[in-house]
């Protein structure tokens, strides 16, 4: 037993320091490991220098030679999982985020989105941006993909406020040179330059900032509101910056037909981006809900990576995702909430919708083989989404060596015996004789996957350093 003058209950800011409960983590090599009773050390350098059992005798008040610190703080009944990884998502939109439920997606953005984004300005990105980073920590996300707006400023101060919360970002200027939200009387020409100069400074200012904490990503809106120079020209950007590229592809019926008429020479949508060279391992598409198979394979041999939004797939009136097929063909898949279409930030609320969506194709007949169960949809939004990013060897789970990107869920407040409660303190949730065994680490991530609690993240870190956002 650990004695109580090296056992605190105090959360740690910064490393140093390290962490008594139980930790479960997707494996690089494959798997799932489950420590019921677990200390984590982190060393000063935001790397988790070690994961033993509590028992191991080791951490019987002192931890291994190179972890942290001999002071243990002991989070019991928390439990550790990685830091999410949520692969899509649309900072200046959260302030309309469940609104326009079952729009077409051209219809929702017309009405809720152009004006939204328009709006916002450096001084609103400021107001907004520092707000929008505590919502995506206390949904347990530790890593975003982002869009921002059309507007530099805004960006930066996007950028500026990314850095100091800590979190882990990579954000892009949205760029549209047509069917854009843009006043502006210069003429697509123009606009086009200046939009790719915007974002050649952008990348310059932020890419790689702190250790490649933040990052950029290169950002043509679709294929809709981009002419094929822009998307060209964007792509070749992205390959000389060693940057991201992202787009949304191939999400609603409407989008689609809009993309074959405006680009009648491609095979299919897939193919403007192909024919503008931008598919490749640092390319994230957003969707990918209807993909012929010519598509599916085109984009497995290519390696761009997809973003899985099912939150939003429901929530517009876009479809259902393949998941198994493109999985099957070796597509590289991550989650992403979407918001604002996605209705929440919560990885753990698109971990839910996608697991019912998987099952109702299932059960009616457009997909089989078997279905993912909660460890899976745990690696899908945490390693999978860091393998999406190119970032697997330093986060996405909890393994030696890794920059300590952690969070400390409740699994309490998830107890439907216990609903109406809200919370407990750190270390002294009640333990009710009714609760269910959640020894099995499959159950324990069913609770709080299929009834997660917008309180249930009680605490999250990046390399160690611990966000504002969470309740503790
Ligand atoms: N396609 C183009 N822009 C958007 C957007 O803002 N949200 C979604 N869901 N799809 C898009
Ligand atoms: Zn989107």
């Amino acid at each position: 037993m650990l004695a109580s003058p090296l056992v605190s209950r105090v959360l740690p800011d910064r490393p140093p320091f390290t962490l008594r409960a139980r930790a479960i983590t997707p494996l690089t090599t494959g798997g799932t490991r489950d420590e019921a009773d677990a200390l984590i050390g982190v060393g000063a350098d935001g790397r988790i220098a070690s994961v033993t059992p509590a028992a191991s005798g080791v951490g019987a008040g002192r931890v291994g030679a190179e972890a942290a610190t001999a002071e243990v703080i002991d989070l019991r009944p928390l439990v550790l999982l990685p830091g999410l990884v949520d692969l899509h998502a649309h900072l200046p939109q959260l302030s309309n985020a469940g609104l326009g439920f079952g729009l077409p997606l051209l219809e929702w953005l017309e009405r809720y989105i152009f004006p939204l984004e328009r709006s916002f300005d450096a001084e609103t990105a400021e107001r907004q941006a520092p707000a929008a980073f505590r919502a995506f920590a206390s949904a347990g996300t530790t890593t975003a993909l982002l869009y921002g707006a059309l507007w530099e400023p805004s960006l930066d101060a996007a950028f500026r406020a990314a850095e100091a919360h800590g979190i882990r970002a990579i954000i892009g200027k949205v760029m549209m040179d047509r069917l854009t939200y843009d006043l502006d009387p210069r003429s697509p020409g123009e606009i086009l330059d200046l939009s790719l100069r915007q974002s050649a400074d952008l990348c310059a200012r932020w890419h790689g900032r702190d250790g490649g904490r933040l990052r950029y990503a290169f950002t043509p809106r679709f294929a809709v509101s981009c002419s094929a120079d822009m998307l060209r020209e964007s792509a070749a950007l992205a390959v000389s910056t060693g940057a991201y590229w992202q787009t949304h592809l191939s999400e609603d019926a409407g989008e689609i037909a809009e993309v074959a008429r405006l680009f009648p020479e491609a095979i299919d949508y897939l193919d403007v981006y192909d024919r503008a060279g931008a598919l490749g391992p640092r390319t994230i598409l957003a969707h990918a809900v209807h993909l012929s198979d010519r598509e599916v394979a085109r984009l497995a041999e290519s390696g761009a990576r997809v973003a899985h939004c099912p939150e939003s797939n429901l929530f517009l009136a876009s479809g259902t995702m393949p998941l198994a097929r493109y999985q099957a063909a070796g597509v590289s898949v991550g989650l992403g909430s979407d918001v604002a279409a996605g209705p929440d930030p919560s990885i753990f609320q698109a971990m839910r919708v996608g697991a019912y969506v998987q099952n109702a194709r299932r059960v009616a007949g457009f997909d089989s083989g078997p279905i993912l169960g909660p460890l899976d949809w745990l690696r899908l939004g945490t390693l999978h989404g860091a393998r999406v990013l190119g970032i697997e060897d330093s986060v996405g789970s909890i393994e030696v060596g890794k920059e300590a990107d952690l969070i400390a869920v409740d699994p309490s407040v998830t107890d439907p015996v216990r609903a109406g409660v809200s919370g407990s303190a750190v270390g002294s949730a009640v333990v009710s004789s009714d609760a269910a065994d959640l020894s099995d680490p499959a159950d324990l991530l069913s609770r709080l996957i299929f009834r997660s609690h917008p309180a249930m993240v009680r605490a999250a870190w990046v390399r160690g350093r611990r966000l504002e956002g969470p309740v503790a």
